[in-house]
């Protein structure tokens, strides 16, 4: 059975301050948030893939997004094509994020990494987020690295070395032969990270000036202490974090960052615990919660209030199988017809024609079939989209208001 959750109202939005229990050490309401990563109270903001909540993840867009709304860094993956050039990919194939299958039908299922670049090159990596996007290409680090600024750096995944032999010495050969890899260094602006923990330490042999951060769970004291010898933080799931763990962590000396926090809710408690970054789709929400000014400021008052991902049985059963509640907690009625609820990796069910909801109505949106009622709308579909072990919900109207952000 999918938890359930009593949120806080995004639509009041949350004080950090208030839940700092400070005063004076952080911005003013509606202020530029002060100074650079380490001299406020508050993590730093990483924009996960780009913006990957807005635009799509591992492109240009999703670089410059993320820079425009706040992010003191944005992470990137990287992967070797089969010509040996770094490119900037997530997924192990293009299926969900490219249109490789109109492009080369016979091989959409094959690993991303047995393109070439030029083939690579062909493909359009925005139009499955959305139409404004087509066209959006696969980049490469240089393309990365010129939508960096003095407030902008990078985080640099080393994804699945295993499908990219050789990408250690290829991506320390090319950090290592232009300038504007030099300046970003220089300012503390990069740092490279992994879940592969021998590629992260072959990278760090090649290039030890370079900060890098291992991607796991918190590990034991042993380990920790060991890891600390070489490292400089540990990156984890924000949902198996022991809130105890944050100071054993930066006791060694590491620093500790969270991924991928994607609600209010659950980026004020990571900041109440003290990460050092905080990795999210929607780097805006985070740093308008820093400014301390409204997160989601087009909230109307339809909220996610519950996510029932794991149902009894089978989650796209008829009738009774997964769904978000939706609730109007504003004062007014709101037509949600058209709405759209977004997972993490752009799943989007949409809600049909004809639902108003008065205040304090409430919606359930299911992913599979079922038979329509006032409080009911089914998608129909056929495999179920809300993963079971966590998951975040965006709320977007027909328009592309950004109505809500739920996590679970
Ligand atoms: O940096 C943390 C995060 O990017 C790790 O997960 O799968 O999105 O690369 P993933
Ligand atoms: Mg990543």
């Amino acid at each position: 059975m999918g938890k359930l959750h009593i949120r806080a109202s995004a639509a009041f939005g949350i004080s950090l301050v208030a839940a700092l229990g400070l005063s004076t050490a952080v911005p003013a309401a509606g202020a530029e948030r002060a100074g650079p990563p380490g001299s406020t109270n508050y993590p730093s903001i990483v924009g996960h893939r780009g913006s990957a909540g807005l635009s799509p993840e591992n492109t240009v867009a999703g670089f410059e997004q993320a820079r425009d709304l706040g992010a003191d860094l944005f992470e990137v993956d990287v992967q070797l094509s089969s010509d040996g050039e770094i490119f900037l990919f997530h997924d192990a194939t293009g299926a969900r994020t490219t249109n490789v299958a109109e492009v080369f039908p016979e091989r959409a299922g094959d690993p991303i990494t047995s393109f070439t670049s030029a083939e690579l090159s062909l493909l359009d990596a925005g139009s499955y987020f959305g139409p404004s996007f087509a066209g959006e290409p696969i980049p490469d680090l240089r393309d990365a690295a010129l939508v960096t600024t003095p407030k902008t750096g990078i985080n640099i995944e080393i994804k699945s070395p295993e499908n990219s032999p050789g990408v250690e010495a290829k991506l320390a050969e090319a950090l290592g032969e232009k300038r504007y890899w030099q300046r970003l260094i220089a300012r503390d602006q990069l740092v490279v990270s992994s879940f592969d923990e021998a590629s992260l330490r072959a990278f760090h042999d090649l290039m030890p000036h370079i900060p890098v951060l291992l991607i796991s769970s918190v590990p034991d004291d042993a380990a920790l202490a060991s890891l600390s010898q070489w490292a400089d933080g540990l990156v984890t799931n924000y949902r198996l974090l022991d809130p105890a763990d944050v100071a054993r962590v930066q006791a060694t000396g590491l620093t500790l960052d969270v991924y991928t926090v994607n609600s209010v809710e659950a980026m004020t408690e990571m900041t109440v615990l003290g990460v050092d970054s905080i990795i999210t789709d929607f780097p805006g929400v985070l740093s308008a919660l820093q400014r301390g000014v409204d997160p989601l400021p087009e909230n109307n008052g339809i909220e996610v209030s519950t996510v029932v991902a794991d149902p009894p049985g089978n989650d796209v059963q008829p009738e009774n199988g997964e769904y978000v509640l939706l609730t109007n907690t504003g004062s007014a009625p709101v037509d949600v017809s058209g709405y759209v609820l977004q997972d993490a990796v752009i799943n989007r069910l949409v809600v049909g024609s004809g639902y108003v909801l008065s205040p304090g109505g409430q919606l359930r949106v299911y992913t599979g079939p079922g038979t329509n009622t006032a409080d009911r709308f089914y998608n129909n579909r056929t495999t179920a989209v809300l993963n079971n072990n966590g998951d975040s919900i965006a709320v977007f109207s027909p328009e592309g208001r950004f109505v809500d952000l739920y996590a679970y």
